[in-house]
């Protein structure tokens, strides 16, 4: 414990006083002081020693730390820990220079939220803002200073486990989520207390990967580059991201960790970014294995060369053979000086100079907060999407419900509930679908059956993703699968309703876990059917990354809620959806697929040769998707009119105001997303058939209506042109589409002259 009073926060300095403080540390340092402060270790607890992936010695990083040769570390998250860990660092630096604590903060820290694709789904940057700055709350009470979020890959193949950590697949929305969560991790100032640096990845292109396979190589145009994959991270270095992380793959045969031009020019040179840049874990060696350098002399030099200032590494870092490549010139002093320099300047800018420890008991209270899980439960809530709900079979009717059968595999799994890329929780508070319909119903009135039907999956990485001992369920014993399932469906067929919740397991997603099949895993689809073959109304919850192969859900099943992996609050949050304390609204930030051959899918493709026929694509299946970007149903019903422009002509450089009246038709309150979607008929490109151009996520009472105005101007209008190799602005007639989803037909249009 230490009696430094983390709460008292420094005085902010301005940049010249964080330019002129690096400076004056870095005019004192000597060359291997310096690389020190490029070299960033994995510290891993005990948690994860035991039977983790192979991993470093603690003493190799405590000896580093003593010498001086590392002035960051990543993976501690106790605030015990970061203490003791952050004494050596300063002790063991001539000039006390303190280390930078990373971590993956990527849906919280204790208070775990919806998994990322999950946020995305609420389309609300204010729910999304709220959610980061409880993370950023709680990790840096315990010592964490940086994480390595928001993940913005686009993400346009399924098959690509990462797609649960990211945005999606549409670079509008992918763009105002990530300034959101900018804004959420550091807040004004990433000095305060109770805010950290954000470290966007992977930069760039990571989402491409052929085959949605992990770590495969990826070939993207300069189009797509631009004006897909590049956006969301140019909104978060607009917001202020103080960090960004390569990415691990080849892009267009090139490490994207190695290339200058993605680092140096359009990062720090075309959009300004001051911050510093951060391999992902052990991608400075790995310029090596990829067969790009020859040693790992040749990788540091060609790593920070690049602009990669900062080596994550487990072991055995490349950036410890800088001396080397400086002595046989593979680089030069001022280039090595200019990435220390932005490591220093973040760590004054943090104020860890003034306050490197933190006050280990209110690191406990933060942590314990119960406000930060209301915020977990709304956001929640705010992030569902009701797929089908047909002949309003939801919400149910708590008051007059008799029994229900809550079924399925992920319906009581406390660790599936969180989703993958949680680490430090405490599992004994995480509310299971199971829980919470318990907690929300009167024992009184129904009868709460459970069965999970399915024996749960395997952990493929138990101690890498659980900190807390006792957060790895055993494989059960006895488990008679045969029985079990015909147990599950004759709770089914003697109950008044059944909640069927199936998915992915959390550990078939995330990173190094995609798949070749979109399956609902196992035996899942089996148990569905044969408790829809019962007759008793079925509600499918489904907890997911992606998207799944449902066609025969979607004809069947009368009701699907997906809750994605809806974190510590999920069950409550899910139960008070299930039963209309509140409206489902969230929507798919992706087009959802028929089937694993239909991928990738997306909507803003262009109109290319035939359109007409653009629904059959395939003889064999439609290439229509199961669900529309942007779907999701509410309580509420929709009707949109009033379409109108406050002009239909406009000049380059000018923009155009689009008003639309949004009425909730229905007898609920509810929430109903407005979608504007935007067409260039022709010019010197083909344009996508529609793009995202505008949303507002709004409440509209039972009966009332909303007025919302969109402005088009020339950031929606212009676009990366490949045959002019820029930003173009085409004279050109536009139609628009407002609705609430990207099928949305009420339209108008509008021209841009001269
Ligand atoms: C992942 C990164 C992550 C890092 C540290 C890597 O394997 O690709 O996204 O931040 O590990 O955990």
């Amino acid at each position: 414990m230490t009696d430094v009073d983390d709460r008292t926060p420094a005085p902010r300095p301005t940049e010249m006083q964080v330019r002129a403080r690096a400076d004056a540390l870095l005019s004192r340092m000597t060359v291997e002081e310096k690389v020190g402060q490029l070299v960033q270790y994995f510290s891993f607890g005990p948690h994860f020693t035991s039977d983790g992936p192979a991993l470093q010695q603690p003493d190799e990083v405590e000896h580093a730390l003593a010498r001086g040769r590392t002035g960051a570390l990543l993976f501690v998250t106790d605030p015990a820990e970061t203490n003791r860990l952050q004494r050596l660092a300063i002790e063991g630096s001539r000039h006390g220079i303190p280390a930078l604590f990373g971590f993956d903060v990527v849906h919280g820290l204790r208070t775990i939220f919806p998994v990322p694709i999950a946020m995305a789904a609420s389309w609300d940057p204010g729910t999304v803002e709220r959610g980061q700055a409880v993370a950023a709350r709680e990790a840096r009470a315990v010592g964490v200073h940086l994480t390595f979020a928001p993940m913005l890959d686009i993400a346009r193949d399924p098959r690509w486990g990462r797609m649960v950590e990211g945005p999606g697949e549409d670079p509008y929305l992918a763009s105002a989520l990530a300034a959101a969560q900018v804004r959420g991790f550091q807040g004004d100032d990433v000095g305060a207390p109770d805010r950290i640096i954000a470290g966007p990845k992977h930069f760039v292109g990571y989402g491409a990967a052929l085959g949605g396979r992990d770590y495969d190589e990826v070939d993207l145009s300069e189009s797509a580059l631009r004006n897909v994959y590049l956006p969301p991270f140019r909104a978060a270095v607009e917001a202020g991201a103080g960090n960004v992380m390569s990415a691990y793959m080849d892009l267009n045969g090139i490490p994207a960790g190695a290339t200058r031009r993605l680092f140096t020019e359009i990062l720090r040179e075309q959009w300004g970014f001051t911050g510093f840049v951060v391999t992902d874990a052990d991608a400075g060696r790995d310029l090596v294995t990829h067969g790009f350098a020859a040693d790992a002399a040749e990788a540091a030099a060609r790593g920070v060369g690049a602009g990669v200032d900062l080596e994550m590494a487990t072991t055995d870092p490349a950036y410890a053979h800088l001396p080397e490549a400086l002595e046989r010139g593979d680089l030069d002093i001022a280039t090595v000086d200019a990435s220390v320099r932005r490591i220093l300047e973040a760590k004054v800018r943090l104020g860890l100079f003034e306050r490197p420890f933190v006050d280990e008991r209110r690191a406990a209270v933060v942590l314990a907060d119960p406000a930060h899980r209301e915020e977990a439960r709304v956001a929640a809530e705010r992030s569902a999407v009701l797929l089908r709900n047909e002949g309003g079979l939801l919400p149910l009717d708590p008051t007059t419900l008799r029994s229900v059968a809550v079924l399925g595999p992920l319906a009581d799994s406390r660790r599936d509930t969180l989703g993958p890329w949680v680490f430090d929780v405490d599992l004994d508070e995480t509310v299971t679908v199971l829980a919470g319909l318990r907690g929300r119903l009167d024992p009184a009135v129904t009868e709460v059956r459970f069965a999970p039907g399915i024996r749960p999956a395997r952990r493929v990485f138990p101690s890498m993703f659980d900190v807390h001992p006792g957060n790895v369920p055993a494989d059960p014993e006895d488990f008679d699968d045969d029985a079990e399932l015909r147990r599950a469906v004759s709770l089914a067929a003697g109950s008044d309703v059944a909640v069927v919740v199936l998915g992915e397991w959390q550990h078939m997603i995330g990173e190094g876990a995609s798949r070749s099949s979109l399956d609902l895993p196992g035996r899942q689809e089996e148990l569905l059917r044969a408790v829809v073959a019962t007759g008793t109304p079925v509600v499918l919850v489904l907890m997911n990354g992606r998207p799944l192969d449902l066609r025969w859900a979607a004809e069947n099943v009368p009701a699907i809620l997906d809750v994605w992996y809806p974190g510590t609050r999920g069950g409550t949050a899910a139960a008070r959806l299930l039963t209309g304390d509140v409206s489902p609204a969230g929507r798919l930030p992706f087009t959802w697929p028929r089937s694993v051959g239909q991928v990738p899918l997306i909507y803003s493709h262009t109109r290319s040769h035939s359109p007409s026929a653009q629904g059959v694509r395939y003889w064999d299946e439609a290439s229509t998707p199961l669900f529309p970007f942007g779907f999701g149903l509410s309580y509420g019903r929709f009707a949109y009119s009033g379409l109108t422009l406050d002009r239909i002509s406009v000049r380059r450089g000018e923009s155009v105001a689009v008003s639309v009246t949004v009425t909730n038709t229905g007898n609920r309150d509810a929430d109903e997303v407005a979608q504007l979607y935007l067409h260039q008929r022709h010019g010197t490109a083909s344009r996508p058939v529609r793009e995202l151009a505008g949303f507002r996520r709004l409440h509209v009472p039972a009966g009332g209506s909303r007025d919302v105005v969109f402005r088009l101007g020339p950031a929606e209008l212009s676009y990366w042109n490949a045959a002019a190799g820029t930003v173009v602005q085409d004279r050109a007639p536009f139609d628009v589409w407002v609705g609430g989803d990207a099928t949305a037909e009420l339209t108008t249009s509008f021209v841009v002259t001269g």
